[in-house]
């Protein structure tokens, strides 16, 4: 199991710099923005965007996205419920490191079990963990279909395809709700920016 603790004789180093150190060195603060949706449902491309607006204003900002990690950190990983718990429960602790450096994180994983995200919720600093709902409707992601995955599960060339044949649990409180049928891109990534100004993640 995952969660089982193997190690011993292990000590737990406190830092000669703080998390609000480095956020005032950076001038900004650091925070995890869990885009969480279908695939397809426009993920990747807000935290993209994300990423290249923060850069556009001397903001660290990094993205971690599904189809990457996975071609590294998580290449052991496929996708049952166990493997996709695993891989959440990794980003998450990736997330975390990268908010304590003071970096403001993106994330875009399907991310399909609620409780799987609330495992990083637990981990991260109360308000830093900023879930967002990228929803959008089944219908309308098999109609992007950007890689034609959705093409293969119809035909039953890929087992467990979440939204076909393996759940997406929507999130119930999201910080963020963000409905990519009716929103432009730009606006979307307009509320994001926005919720980190008001919150006082950027300065
Ligand atoms: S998660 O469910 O474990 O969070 P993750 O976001 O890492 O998934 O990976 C999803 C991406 O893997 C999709 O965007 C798609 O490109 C690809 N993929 C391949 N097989 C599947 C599958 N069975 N279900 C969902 N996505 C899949």
């Amino acid at each position: 199991m995952a969660n089982e603790v193997k190690a011993t004789n292990i000590v737990w180093h406190h830092r000669a710099v703080s998390r609000d150190e480095r956020e005032s060195l950076n001038g900004h603060k650091g925070c995890t923005i869990w885009f969480t949706g279908l695939s397809g449902s426009g993920k990747s491309t807000l935290a993209n965007m994300l990423e290249k607006a923060m850069w556009e204003r001397n903001a660290r900002a990094y993205v971690l996205d599904g189809d990457n990690v996975r071609h590294g950190l998580n290449k052991d990983l496929g996708f049952s419920p166990e493997d996709r718990t695993e891989n959440i429960r990794r980003i998450g602790e990736v997330a975390a490191l990268f908010t304590d450096a003071g970096v403001i994180t993106a994330t875009a994983f399907i991310s399909p079990y609620r409780e799987d995200r609330d495992q990083v919720r637990e981990i991260l600093p109360e308000g830093h963990f900023i879930e967002v709902f990228v929803d959008c409707e089944l219908g309308e992601c098999e109609k992007r279909d950007p890689k034609g995955l959705y093409k293969k599960a119809r035909a039953g060339e890929i087992p467990e395809f979440t939204g076909i044949s393996a759940p997406y649990e929507e999130p119930e409180k999201p910080e963020l709700y963000i409905n990519t049928t009716d929103k432009t891109e730009e606006e979307s990534l307009a509320e994001v920016v926005s919720y980190l100004e008001k919150n006082g993640f950027l300065s």
